[in-house]
């Protein structure tokens, strides 16, 4: 039984385009909005702020306007402060121009010009193009950090029957960049790291009437596509004939039957000696709780219960593009937790992939079910050098962190520095928990080899749950309960979906050597 489908995806969903330009003043001339940055003041609050590089080419009467300007309003040069200046008459070298944004770039370090760049992204949503010289200030880390946040920034798309007043900005042209076809590769990557931020939360807003497993499993594919992957779909059937009772469990009661999502990528100088990373997400397409049903309130925000998921296509996608040098493959196990005469009874046992047992005392924690079916695959059919799932696991880790703030949990601690330091460097911060051992013997069930909702620590219980099924790999388990929703505009962070965990993924997995020191 299927539903009908009367939603698509809206076509205005794409972020901005991007060009690089090494001549300032041709690139200014026609643009009808120009971005320069603002420095904080060198020498303490009582001398005054610099207008950093581009504005020469504007003439000099309107510099003089600007820096009246900048005074006026008291700017501080601090991230995230925009100065809009109008220019009805335009200026001598561009009659076109109309206004004139002062950016605040704090101290330029990458996280500046990444906020910068989402407050420049936010200040010309409905502009049709924007002109900046701000990534002229910095360096290769600095252009491409610069690049996300305005993409992110600008992230946007809705059913709305009436078009977007101010969709995101068109086109950017990032001016002063002396030798442009050296750049051009960091802004590749940096739009395929953006890219792969706003289609993770592209997948997290779309509704579950939309969203089903199958349709996430279509849309693997058209990105696996697009990005030279091979991409494999187990269906119902088949999950049910090699033993993932837990993902047949959790999804056996909804109208969208469960797959498991499978894709792969192999660096083009893949030698036999190639490690692997496997990366698992969790792909629950809408988290009713099952028959230990949700409040109503807390059921609203869960059509973005497969952010892990979205983040792992997401990265699948953007691999090749960033130049990973390991091979990859992203698993999804994705499921409807829903309510019906078929639903897991609390109490059931369900068997997982190579055969350990979990009581489901409480089909909520439906999570960990279908996370421990994909481990064990991984582990018993690819032998992965390490392990990284990905999951929006336990409102435990909202309560511990607050929601901007990622958790996650480690068996090896060179690989809990590593994802820890991806995640600071890419915007994306999160925060060690202990798999502290005093607790294991919190999951014994008196029927199966562990009880599914063990009861508090609710995080570090359900990271120990999933500890049984990586045996003795490398593995990081990130719990991005706390931040797979943003409760308001926070720099790139938009309201509502975040996407959290695919830049700091490929934050890592393009590093040199991603496995490097771990066993
Ligand atoms: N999807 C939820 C976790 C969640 C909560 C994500 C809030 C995002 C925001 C998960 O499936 C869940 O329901 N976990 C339960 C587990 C409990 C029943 C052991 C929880 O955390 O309450
Ligand atoms: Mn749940
Ligand atoms: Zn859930």
């Amino acid at each position: 039984m299927t539903s009908p489908q009367t939603l698509s995806l809206p076509t205005q969903a794409s972020p901005p385009e991007f060009a690089l330009s090494d001549l300032r003043a041709h690139a200014i001339v026609g643009a009808e909005v120009v971005a320069l940055p603002v420095l904080p003041a060198p020498d303490g609050p009582d001398s005054t702020v610099l207008l950093g590089p581009g504005a020469d080419e504007l003439g000099a009467d309107l510099v003089v306007d600007l820096l009246a300007v900048l005074e006026m309003h008291e700017a501080t040069g601090k991230v995230g402060e925009v100065t809009s200046y109008p220019v009805p008459q335009g200026a001598p070298h561009n009659e076109a121009l109309r206004w004139v944004l002062l950016v605040g770039v704090g101290e330029q370090r990458p996280e500046d010009l990444r906020r910068a760049g989402a407050a420049l992204g936010r200040a010309v949503a409905g502009r049709a193009s924007v002109a900046t010289s701000i990534a002229s200030l910095t360096d290769e880390a600095g252009l491409e950090a610069f690049v996300v946040g305005l993409m992110l920034g600008s992230f946007q798309f809705h059913w709305r029957s009436e078009a977007p007043e101010k969709p995101p900005v068109g086109r950017v042209v990032l001016t002063g960049l002396p030798d442009a076809d050296e750049l051009a590769p960091a802004l590749d990557r940096a739009l395929a790291v953006g890219g792969a931020g706003w289609r993770a939360r592209l997948l997290s807003t779309v509704p579950s009437n939309l969203k089903s497993p199958e349709w996430l499993a279509e849309q693997a594919r058209l990105a696996g596509a697009e990005a030279g992957l091979e991409v494999t779909v187990w269906d119902e059937q088949r999950l049910a004939a090699e033993g993932f009772g837990g993902i047949v469990g959790v999804g056996q009661a909804s109208a969208t039957p469960p797959r498991l999502i499978r894709m792969d990528y192999a660096p083009v100088t893949a030698g036999r000696k190639t490690p692997t990373v496997v990366l698992v997400g969790k792909g629950i397409t809408f988290d009713t709780g099952g028959l230990s049903i949700k409040p109503g309130e807390a059921m609203v925000n869960m059509k973005r219960d497969m952010t892990g998921g979205a983040v792992v296509i997401a990265v699948m996608a953007a691999l090749a593009a960033v130049g990973c040098p390991v091979r990859v493959v992203g698993l999804v196990a994705a499921a409807e937790n829903a309510v019906g005469g078929n639903s897991l009874r609390p109490s059931d046992v369900v068997r997982h992939y190579g055969g350990r047992t979990s009581e489901v005392t409480n089909t909520d924690a439906e999570g960990r079910l279908v996370m421990a079916d994909a481990l064990a695959y991984a582990v018993d059919t690819i032998g992965p050098d390490v392990i990284v799932d990905v999951a929006t696991l336990t409102g435990a880790m909202k309560v511990a962190l607050g929601q901007r703030t990622g958790g996650f949990f480690a068996n090896n601690d060179v690989l809990a520095r590593v994802i820890d330091e991806a995640g600071a460097a890419a915007g994306e911060p999160l925060w060690r928990f202990p798999l502290a051992e005093a607790y294991e013997e919190k999951l014994a069930s008196k029927v199966a080899d562990a009880d599914n909702a063990p009861g508090g620590p609710g995080a570090i219980t359900a990271a120990l749950f999933l500890q049984h099924f990586v045996g003795s790999t490398p593995w990081a388990h990130l719990d991005l309960a706390s931040v797979g929703d943003s409760p308001s505009e926070w720099h790139e962070w938009t309201t509502g979906p975040t996407g959290f965990g695919a830049r700091l993924l490929l934050q890592w997995l393009r590093s040199e050597d991603p496995t490097g020191g771990l066993s």
